[in-house]
């Protein structure tokens, strides 16, 4: 499960939001080192850059560092240069990063990212040990048009360009979250039929005619898109979806301990 703050919290509020959010999400045993059959879900917060230490520090101070994941919402693809503004990935792995969010819909909509950007992107990650968190998918003319499978193939197929050797890292070394634009932060989410078909019948397809099979199987497929404790258990029950990329809802340790525990699986 992973929260993506997007531009909320300051350092000090996202400080004291870790420690609750870890504390509460320690106490009630969703989160702990991996064992043989236990039934911890993997959890990370992807805060704002500001944020970043603040965060790792929570992180540290609750006992759950190496057991609750950090991450970036973006990277430069260069590891550096003169780029006013810019992170790279060796920054971020450097504050504490294992993930990082590339290609985020409002990145794409929002600040001009192309195919060739992400793809440039995810091998940045890649080099400096990050796992990415792709994500791919379709607007609402694109969707009207019937064309959802061609936009996230096409999305897939850039991202992936030289990545064939397969998945290594942390969470298998990729991780490809299925989010709808239409979808997110209106409230109006995909159903969990029609998110499985395409995480199934589209992006778990490709993944495997690109990466193998057995690399393709290691890589977890989250759904994002106005996720909430109350519809999360409709996408969780079916097991082709591994998780959650949560924006709105992680913004409160309530909404987003529900959200966890829905996605414990037997
Ligand atoms: P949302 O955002 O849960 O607020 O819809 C999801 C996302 O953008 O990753």
């Amino acid at each position: 499960m992973a929260a993506n703050w997007k531009m909320h919290k300051t350092p000090s509020e996202a400080h004291t939001f870790t420690t609750r959010l870890v504390g509460d999400l320690a106490a009630r045993g969703l989160v702990s080192p991996a064992t043989a059959g236990d039934r911890s879900v993997e959890v990370v917060i992807c805060p704002p850059f500001p944020a970043l230490g603040a965060v790792a520090e929570a992180i540290r101070g609750a006992g759950q560092w190496g057991v609750v994941g950090l991450g970036g919402q973006n990277l430069h693809w260069e590891d550096h240069g003169a780029f006013t503004g810019e992170v790279s990935a060796a920054m971020l792995a450097d504050i504490g990063c294992h993930y990082v969010i590339v290609g985020h819909s409002e990145r794409r909509r929002l600040f001009g990212e192309t195919d060739d950007g992400v793809a440039r992107k995810m091998r940045a990650a890649r080099r400096a040990g990050l796992t990415p968190i792709l994500c791919v998918g379709e607007t609402l003319e694109a969707r009207r048009r019937g064309e959802t499978e061609t936009v996230i193939l096409r999305q897939l197929d850039a991202a992936l360009e030289g990545m064939e050797e397969g998945p290594a890292g942390p969470g298998g070394g990729l991780v490809v979250a299925y989010e709808p634009v239409w979808a997110i932060g209106t409230g109006e989410n995909a159903s969990g039929d029609e998110a499985a078909r395409v995480v199934a019948q589209v992006i778990r397809e490709r993944l495997g005619k690109r990466l193998g099979p057995a690399a393709a199987g290691e890589v977890r497929v989250l759904y994002g898109g106005s996720v909430s404790p109350d519809n999360i258990g409709e996408f969780m029950a079916y097991p082709t979806i591994d998780g959650a990329l949560v924006g709105g809802a992680s913004l409160k340790v309530e909404s987003f301990t529900a959200i966890v525990a829905a996605g414990r699986r037997a």
